[in-house]
């Protein structure tokens, strides 16, 4: 089974939030001996957001060779497309006759839509809510417990679908006997929640993302916009309510961390300080930039490495599959 697994959507372009709150602890965690690790691009889940086939191609493209050119090794984790792996939706269709709609009806993606409606004074509050939205987290529990996982590494925004994932296990347990395993999050707290541009959280959805693999130029253009008070330079900083900070801290290290808050109390200016964020940046990403921007233009190569990895992860969950089936009564007479 999967000892650790976790998913990227594949509707836009990996940024430094996807990176601090799963790409990094999951390339970490996958060096670890004995760790069976899950990778995979969640491109079902993406046309729940997105229907523009262009886009959704070439976003599993980058988010594919954003894992490979950060160091993901390819032979030891077990790297796939969900849509590779045809009994991902035929367990959600079981999993979906067995989860009440109360619990859907809790989840925060989907109440946020029925609360746009009704700010913007619809009368339909389910007004273009699809039915892809709203079961969405009964196809994440689906990855999650077609491979057992134990560990799951998120960012915050994760943790409600985590908990709706092991309430359905818990409930098919119940009902069908012991066959899943009651996943957990793994939640890194300094990092569980990166902030954008704007200082809100840096999403896909804001518009207020810092993409991974920018050029050089523009990655300091986008550290040159973030939001910023209008202290003068000598004046003392509270480094705690700085996005410029918060970004700096999921890279740094504890010292330089230390060291930073320092100079914020003593008052630092903000130029100085988006000009050595962008210099430490661009430090951590020149190597993975030079070997992405090769990568990218090999997709052939790289949807080899995905056809690998869904071989393997076929292994898994093939007679997993036809256990749960056998389990409810689904079998060859
Ligand atoms: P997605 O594609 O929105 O985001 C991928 C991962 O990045 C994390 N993340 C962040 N972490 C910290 N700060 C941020 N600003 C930030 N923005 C995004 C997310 O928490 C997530 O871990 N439903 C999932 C994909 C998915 C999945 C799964 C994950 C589908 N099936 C099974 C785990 C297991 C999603 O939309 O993530």
């Amino acid at each position: 089974n999967a000892d650790h697994l976790t998913g990227i959507t594949t509707t836009g372009t990996p940024h430094l939030g996807n990176y601090v709150g799963a790409i990094r602890p999951a390339i970490e965690s996958s060096r670890e001996a004995n760790r069976q690790c899950y990778y995979f691009l969640a491109d079902y889940h993406a046309i729940i957001k997105c229907q523009d086939p262009a886009r959704i191609r070439q976003s599993a493209l980058e988010v594919a060779a954003t894992w490979i050119a950060l160091g993901l090794d390819t032979d030891t984790s077990i790297f796939y497309r969900q849509t590779d792996i045809p009994e991902i939706p035929e367990l959600t269709w079981i999993l979906t006759c067995m989860t009440a709609k109360g619990l859907m009806n809790r989840a925060h993606a989907y109440k946020a839509a029925v609360a746009d409606n009704e700010a913007a004074g619809r009368k339909d509050l389910d007004k273009e809510i699809t039915m892809g939205l709203f079961s969405y987290p009964i196809l994440m529990a689906a990855d999650i417990l077609m491979f057992n996982a134990r560990k799951v590494p998120v960012g915050r925004d994760q943790i409600q679908h985590l908990e709706m994932t092991r309430d359905i296990a818990g409930r098919f347990n119940h009902q069908f006997g012991e066959h899943f395993i009651l996943p957990e999050a793994v939640v890194d707290e300094t990092t569980a929640v990166l902030a954008g541009l704007d200082g809100r959280k840096m999403s896909k959805s804001y518009n207020n993302t810092i993409p991974l693999f920018e050029t050089e130029k523009k990655l300091r253009k986008l550290i040159m916009k973030i939001k910023t008070n209008s202290l003068a330079p000598e004046e003392p900083k509270d480094p705690e309510t700085c996005t410029l900070f918060a970004i700096y801290k999921a890279f740094a290290t504890r010292e330089e961390t230390a060291a930073m808050a320092a100079r914020y109390r003593e008052g630092i200016g903000w130029g100085t300080m988006k000009q050595e964020l962008f210099e430490y940046l661009n430090e951590v990403l020149k190597g993975p930039r030079e070997m992405y921007n090769e990568l990218i233009k090999s997709p052939g190569d790289i949807d080899a490495v995905l056809k690998k990895g869904a071989i393997r992860a076929r292994e898994y969950s093939v007679p997993m599959l036809d256990k749960i089936k056998k389990a409810i009564g689904i079998q060859a007479l």
